[in-house]
């Protein structure tokens, strides 16, 4: 026991390492997307953005980031309808915080209608984005087929599990000293 207690430790706080390590970097591998509507143009007059949702695949935990000009437009979720008619009298959720900078979580797998108001929907400044459930652990990587301007984040789903393992680990570790 006192012969390979020094030695076992130091091993373990290797193997400790390494692992948690190999978990931080797994951890991207599970990941949502941030898509910025229409990408580089942003969301603004004169872009059509059924066009830019098309084969793009949006995902339950994904979000949707509207980069626009505070001081024009702004964003309004809408029902089926009202995307329609552009009707912006009884939104279902106001996003516009103020900054022109918006980011809007996809959390249920449902439609999601999003206009502008003062006028601009008529003028097509309005999105439909069908939500599906994530697909099954990576088997080819179908994920890489998603273009536009998608940044990786990782989701509190992920990483709280992450950190209860690494908790577990730890306290495995302390009791083995
Ligand atoms: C959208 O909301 C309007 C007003 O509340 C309502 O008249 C209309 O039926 C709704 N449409 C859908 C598809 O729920
Ligand atoms: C949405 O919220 C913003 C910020 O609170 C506010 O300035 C704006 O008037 C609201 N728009 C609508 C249509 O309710
Ligand atoms: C989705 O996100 C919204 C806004 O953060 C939140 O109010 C709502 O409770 C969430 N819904 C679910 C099912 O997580
Ligand atoms: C956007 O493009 C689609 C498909 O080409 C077309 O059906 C739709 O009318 C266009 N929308 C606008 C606002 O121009």
């Amino acid at each position: 026991m006192e012969r390979g207690s020094g030695f076992g430790s130091s091993t373990m706080v290797a193997a400790l390492a390494v692992l948690v390590f190999a978990m931080v970097v797994m951890v991207p591998e599970v990941s949502a997307t941030r898509w910025t509507v229409g990408s580089n143009m942003g969301w603004t007059s004169n872009v059509n953005y059924t066009i830019w949702a098309q084969g793009k695949h949006f995902y339950n935990g994904d979000w949707l980031f509207f980069v626009y000009d505070r001081n024009q437009m702004d964003i309004l979720e809408v029902n089926k309808t009202d995307y329609a008619t552009c009707n912006s009298e009884h939104p279902l959720h106001n996003w516009t915080r103020g900054a022109g900078r918006d980011v809007v979580p996809l959390n249920v797998t449902r439609d999601y209608y999003f206009i502008s108001s003062k006028g601009f929907c008529y003028g097509g400044m309005k999105i439909a984005v069908h939500v599906e459930n994530p697909p099954p652990p990576p088997t080819t990587s179908p994920l890489n087929e998603k273009s536009g301007s998608p940044s990786s984040i990782f989701t509190s789903q992920y990483v709280l599990p992450t950190v209860f393992v690494i908790g577990s680990l730890w306290d495995a570790f302390l009791r083995f000293l």
